[in-house]
């Protein structure tokens, strides 16, 4: 049984989790924390219990500036598709902490991880790619719960990705994540922050019995 300490701890984590960039501190992770993390990852549920992820650690400063580079690039892509406000806006928004966190997990997805009968996979093809999601969100949650930041970058070309850290053809970048000490976690994410984009209130997006369009 759960005790509602316990509980009132994970509602926190819950809500204190926040996608850092600029509060990195480059101080470097101990590997004790880093390997909690992993297992926090690693014990996440899976389908079929297949555990189709993957965690590629880079630290080389050559990979983060490299990587660093190309997310600029893709920045500029977007950019490039906005106008007005929403230029003026993105333009003051920070969309990575690469080389600040000093330490990037790149998370890919093996969908031939558990062989080719996947139990509960064989209607939902996506269900591989779900599973890798949660493991990345424990990771967040534990990373939050240790006082550290995660920041998730997907401003990227996957195949881009996937030849900088050397992922064979079929496994598939779903994310790379900044990961390192931070000096705080912000109440307010950096997108609300900055006008971009705000929470939505939960009951928009509550239905009852049946989805009812708004
Ligand atoms: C799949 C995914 C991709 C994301 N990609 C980026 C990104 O490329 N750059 C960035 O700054 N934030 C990225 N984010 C973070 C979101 O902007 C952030 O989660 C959202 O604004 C809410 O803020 P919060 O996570 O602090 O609550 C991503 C989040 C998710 C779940």
């Amino acid at each position: 049984m759960s005790t509602p300490v316990t509980v009132d701890g994970l509602y926190d984590v819950i809500h204190r989790r926040r996608d850092t960039r600029r509060e990195f501190t480059g101080e470097p992770l101990a590997g004790d924390v880093l390997d909690r993390l992993l297992s926090a990852a690693h014990a996440a549920p899976s389908v079929g219990m297949s555990q189709p992820w993957d965690f590629v650690l880079v630290r080389a400063p050559e990979t983060l500036t490299a990587f660093r580079d190309h997310v600029a690039g893709e920045r500029d892509v977007f950019a490039a598709t906005l106008a007005g406000e929403r230029a003026d806006t993105f333009a003051r928004i920070k969309v990575e902490g690469i080389l600040e966190s000093r330490l990037g997990i790149v998370v890919g997805y093996d969908p031939t991880r558990g062989g080719a009968q996947i139990l509960g996979r064989h209607a939902i093809d996506d269900a591989g790619l779900y599973s890798v999601v949660c493991a990345i969100q424990n990771l967040w949650l534990a990373a939050t719960a240790e006082g550290l930041g995660v920041g998730w970058v997907s401003f990227y070309r996957e195949d881009f990705l996937r030849s900088l850290v050397g992922m064979p053809s079929h496994v598939r970048p779903v994310a790379w994540l900044c990961v390192g000490h931070v000096a705080d976690l912000p109440d307010v994410p950096d997108l609300e922050r900055h006008g971009w984009r705000a929470r939505a209130p939960l009951h928009t997006v509550v239905h009852e019995e049946r989805y009812s369009p708004r």
